[in-house]
């Protein structure tokens, strides 16, 4: 059978992309598919956890046995996960967060005027859940967990990404035209703030979802209530 090595425990993971609005019929988004992060929430309450999963944008069925929270904007995402976090034993982000969001929300459809430019669109920073729940140690032994997707130098900037952001686990990996958004394969290296580098050979989102339980079961605080 499975190992129960995350039994007794409350993982929150968040997945899929969010989606910032610029007037009520258009968004920013992203590419994510929402795949990884399922196969997170899948695995965890198959080897026992209670599982909390922040869900952007995705097409998926919510899980059996999970608590599923579907939310649109980076912000929305934020105040759902800092809320589940409270009680948790590990944080894996997996979703696709947007890095900005329109400036301004136009309250009724932008029109295109008749030989006029279209008016520039202005972005502003989204706050780093990221960085701000590795920041938080206020509850000790709650474990973090980020992900990183890089289309160049990969692994150096996997490393500069773990130490900037501070999180306790960084699952890197390489995106491009076929590899890892959308589809239901993954290729990764997950670092550890301790040095480890463990490799994840090409393969199915849900065999990169158990090798990070892997390494996040042993590193939890205490045992499980
Ligand atoms: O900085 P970058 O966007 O590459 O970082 C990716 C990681 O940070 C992912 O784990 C993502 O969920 C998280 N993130 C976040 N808040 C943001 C942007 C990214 O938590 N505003």
């Amino acid at each position: 059978g499975l190992p129960q090595d995350l039994a007794g425990r409350h993982v929150v993971v968040s997945a899929g992309g969010t989606r910032e609005p610029l007037d009520p019929v258009r968004y920013l988004g992203n590419r994510s598919s929402g795949k990884q992060g399922y196969a997170l929430a899948r695995t965890a309450a198959a080897r026992g956890a209670r599982v909390t999963l922040v869900a952007g944008n995705t097409e998926l069925p919510d899980p059996a046995g999970v608590d599923v929270i579907h939310i649109g904007t980076a912000g929305q995402l934020r105040e759902s996960v800092l809320k589940a976090a409270a009680d948790a034993d590990a944080v894996v982000m997996a979703a696709a967060v947007a890095d900005f969001r329109p400036a301004v929300y136009a309250p009724g459809k932008i029109k295109k005027q008749e030989g006029q430019e279209p008016e520039p669109v202005t972005l502003v920073r989204n706050p780093d859940i990221l960085a701000e729940l590795s920041a938080d140690r206020a509850r000790p032994g709650r474990l973090v967990v980020g992900f990183a997707a890089e289309t160049d130098d990969v692994l150096a900037n996997g490393r500069a990404k773990l130490a900037r952001k501070g999180c306790d686990l960084l699952v890197v990996n390489e995106v491009g035209e076929h590899k890892a958004f959308g589809s239901a394969e993954n290729e990764a290296v997950i670092l550890a703030t301790d040095g480890t580098e463990t490799p994840v050979p090409y393969g199915p989102k849900e065999a990169l979802a158990d090798t990070l339980w892997d390494l996040v079961a042993p590193r939890l605080a205490g045992p499980g209530r």
